[in-house]
């Protein structure tokens, strides 16, 4: 069963965003979807339509803190059905302190996985909101994940990072957790309007090439998504029928293909002819002339 890891040490790339959409675009396609909020800023449950995250009954952060003390507590006293419809472990500033806390437990880096296990087959999808940062948090959410989704901002800036979360990917994968998988590097907030974008687009499909999956889909900049995480819904409730939401049931469709999930590739296309022209000719401009140029740029 899959269980993903949305990760990228770096802030503000869209790993919650992606985490919570991705997340419905899966329960849409009739899959079972859990998702875990892992960021002690609370921002997948606020999203989800909890404000108060304070106000949780229990949270990730509380169930780790038991685990990590040897007093393992129930995961399915934290699941919430959130009012934007998904099933959420919450998260809060509980994870600061359990961040703590683990650093001194016996096997620190499997707590999150031993706090899942009893849940594990009541799901189809698993998908862990992981904080920016590459701590012992976010190793723990590797270590439980059988894949990884990293988001990255159409940005200069942005894809400097790349490297570092692909060397902690390597090392988890040497140390804690062999079969980790990249399910593959979501470019996101992608202004198709802005040159620099389409440069850091092709900058990174290029070097990446080979090495590393990047999905087709790509995550356009749009207004809606922000102002469906500020209604606490997921963007196929907010505006199902819009462009927004149809990239992310795309990505949907990628990543349960990538995580060989073998039932979701019957599932029929929604977009039909026009958006698949569409897509070769984008996939045109972007191959043309762009990607020498920009790869050589950035010296890759
Ligand atoms: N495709 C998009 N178009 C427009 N705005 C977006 C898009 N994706 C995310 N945003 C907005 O950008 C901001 C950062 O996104 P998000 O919270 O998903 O990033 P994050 O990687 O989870 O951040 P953090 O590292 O702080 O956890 C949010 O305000 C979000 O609504
Ligand atoms: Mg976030």
């Amino acid at each position: 069963m899959p269980i993903i890891a949305v990760s990228n040490q770096k802030g503000g790339v869209g790993k919650t965003t992606s985490t919570l959409n991705l997340g419905a675009a899966l329960r849409e396609m009739g899959k079972r979807v859990l998702v875990v909020d892992l960021d002690p800023q609370g921002s997948l449950t606020v999203a989800a339509g909890i404000l108060d995250v304070d106000d949780v009954r229990v949270s990730i952060g509380d169930l780790m803190i038991a685990r990590a003390q040897g007093a393992p507590a129930d995961v399915t006293e934290a699941i919430v059905t959130s009012p934007c419809g998904l099933e959420l472990v919450p998260g809060n500033g509980m994870l600061s302190a359990a961040e703590i806390t683990l650093a001194g437990a016996a096997d620190r880096e499997a707590v999150l996985t031993a706090t899942l296990a009893p849940i594990l087959d009541r799901y189809d999808y698993i998908l862990i909101d992981c904080l920016p940062s590459l701590g012992l948090m976010a190793i723990n959410a590797l270590r439980a994940a059988t894949g990884v989704v990293i988001p990255v901002q159409a940005d200069f800036l942005a894809v400097q990072g790349l490297a570092q979360i692909l060397e902690t990917i390597g090392a988890v994968r040497g140390q804690l957790n062999p079969g980790l998988a990249i399910y593959g590097v979501l470019l996101t907030m992608v202004d198709g309007r802005k040159a620099h974008a389409q440069r850091v687009v092709a900058t990174v499909r290029h070097s990446l090439k080979g090495q590393v999956p990047v999905f087709d889909t790509e995550i356009a900049q749009h207004v809606a998504l922000k102002e469906a995480a500020e209604a606490g819904k997921t963007i196929l409730a907010y505006q199902g029928g819009g462009s927004a939401a149809e990239m992310y049931r795309d990505l949907a469709r990628e990543v349960a293909r990538a995580a060989g999930d073998l039932s979701a590739q019957a599932e029929p296309r929604r977009r039909g002819v026009i958006a698949d022209a569409t897509r070769f000719l984008r996939g045109l401009t972007r191959s043309r002339g762009s990607l020498t140029g920009a790869a050589e740029a950035h010296g890759a």
